[in-house]
């Protein structure tokens, strides 16, 4: 059998082959279908993309149906148990783990570019003292590419990876000082000597002593998190990198808008929804009425449940779970832990969630641990930020690589008025 579709047009009665790869036909070869010689020929229709392939990528591999992520064919759990983020981000960016030497080097080009720019903090005190954090963090990460003008040269492969180093090394400041502020604390400078989450939770809580040292468990835990959320594929703020991205702007403006994008309650600011929402049920004798209402109601969610692509339980889900409890042992367990997991209990079991697929996604337990280390609800999307900007990055780069790529523009079906004119205000 050939790889394939031949299509019968009814309309005129001719039969058209299209060619079938990689489980795809091309969206342009619909435009052969025509009824005459002017018209302008078929389109695919597919609002949200929910079934349209944007690219060719090599980066993260999710089978939906069986609840599998892989990084460059690396079983999530196994990265998770034995890997590290900024190991994961150099498989992520180059393609292969790296050698020690490599790690080594990468380590140090990182570490090397955690300061910002004095101005970055007189930007963030121009912000009310309740500003969301993610606010203030979409709005310096665009500020960053007042900084660095030569980032707008994206052809040049040595300066793009000059500002990849500097975004993964400067979200984690940007972030802490936007919690800094908003707690009306000094600025925290990073610490060189501290792993990468280590110094992140340096730079989040130290205080009046000479050096943080980080306590191990919540170190390891913001570590796992960080891989857990470094790349997803063709998701929504992945999407507005790669759309954004490819008008071939700077990486900073980029990923600002890729950030505004994981803001979103329905994307990256599910965690600190699920928090609100277990602390609204309050009690498990409350559970059964909140599943009724998010069953009944469209403007009601269960938030951290249900995702575009898994049909299963969420890989990283499974992980944050196990994860949450070892956090608990070390730092003191989170009571919502409770409320959660009978949650997930009854909804696993009820028709509604069984019949559409809903399941735990990875915004289901994070936020537990993130309120366990201390941190405040709208703090959550940004741990988030923190660990996506590399898969965001890494995204970005392999669009720029890519030949079949170029500006992204969809079509549309008009619906508006057919032509009409003028009419001056005084004959209305
Ligand atoms: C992330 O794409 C990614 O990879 C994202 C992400 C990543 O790593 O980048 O994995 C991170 O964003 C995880 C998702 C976090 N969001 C939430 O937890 C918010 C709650 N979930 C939903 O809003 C929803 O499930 C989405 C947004 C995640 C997915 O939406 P879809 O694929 O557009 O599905 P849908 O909204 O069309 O829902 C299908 C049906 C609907 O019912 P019907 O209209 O068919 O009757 O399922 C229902 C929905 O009403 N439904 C839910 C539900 N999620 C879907 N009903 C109750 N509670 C829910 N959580």
């Amino acid at each position: 059998m050939a790889d394939t579709l031949t299509v019968t047009d009814n309309r005129t009665g001719k039969t058209y082959e299209l060619a079938v790869t990689d489980g795809t036909i091309n969206a342009m070869d619909l435009r052969k279908i025509r009824v005459s010689d002017d018209d302008f020929g078929l389109m695919a229709y597919d609002p949200a993309y929910k079934n349209t392939a944007s690219c060719r990528s090599a980066i993260t591999y999710i089978d939906g149906d069986q609840g599998i992520l892989h990084y460059r064919g690396y079983p999530i759990e196994q990265l998770a148990v034995q890997s590290s983020f900024l190991e994961c981000s150099y498989l992520l960016l180059k393609g292969e783990l790296p050698s020690p030497s490599a790690m080594a080097r990468f380590r140090h080009e990182v570490t090397h570019h955690t300061l910002v720019h004095e101005n970055t903090r007189e930007l963030l005190d121009g912000f009310r003292y309740d500003a969301h954090p993610m606010g203030m963090l979409i709005s310096t990460i665009a500020a960053l590419s007042t900084f660095y003008p030569e980032a707008q040269n994206v052809t040049n492969e040595e300066n793009r990876w000059l500002q990849i180093v500097r975004l993964i090394g400067k979200v984690p400041t940007l972030a802490a000082y936007a919690y800094r502020h908003r707690r009306g604390l000094p600025y925290v400078y990073p610490d060189n000597e501290l792993s990468y989450s280590g110094n992140f939770l340096n730079m989040l809580f130290k205080m009046t002593e000479r050096t943080y040292v980080p306590n191990p468990a919540a170190e390891r835990a913001l570590d796992v998190l960080f891989i857990l959320h470094a790349d997803h594929e063709q998701n929504c703020s992945t999407s507005a990198m790669r759309g954004v991205g490819s008008s071939r702007v700077d990486p900073y403006s980029a990923l600002a808008a890729a950030c505004a994008a994981l803001y979103g309650p329905l994307h990256g600011g599910a965690n600190e929804a699920v928090v609100r929402m277990l602390n609204e049920i309050g009690t498990k004798d409350n559970i059964p009425s909140f599943v009724k209402r998010a069953k009944e109601d469209k403007n009601v969610r269960l938030m951290g449940f249900g995702h575009r692509v898994y049909k299963n339980y969420d890989p990283r889900a499974k992980v944050i779970k196990e994860l949450a409890y070892d956090v608990f042992e070390a730092l003191g367990k989170n009571p919502l832990i409770d409320i959660a997991v009978e949650l997930e209990r009854i909804a696993l079991e009820d028709d509604y969630f069984i019949q559409k697929k809903l399941y735990p996604n990875v915004d289901f337990y994070s936020g537990l641990i993130y309120q366990a280390l201390g941190l405040p609800m709208d703090m959550y999307p940004v741990l988030f930020a923190i660990g996506r900007t590399v898969g965001w990055l890494a995204q970005w780069e392999e669009m720029l690589r890519d030949p079949e790529q170029a500006i992204s523009r969809p079509r549309q079906i008009y619906t508006g008025p057919a032509i009409r004119d003028y009419v001056p205000l005084s004959e209305r």
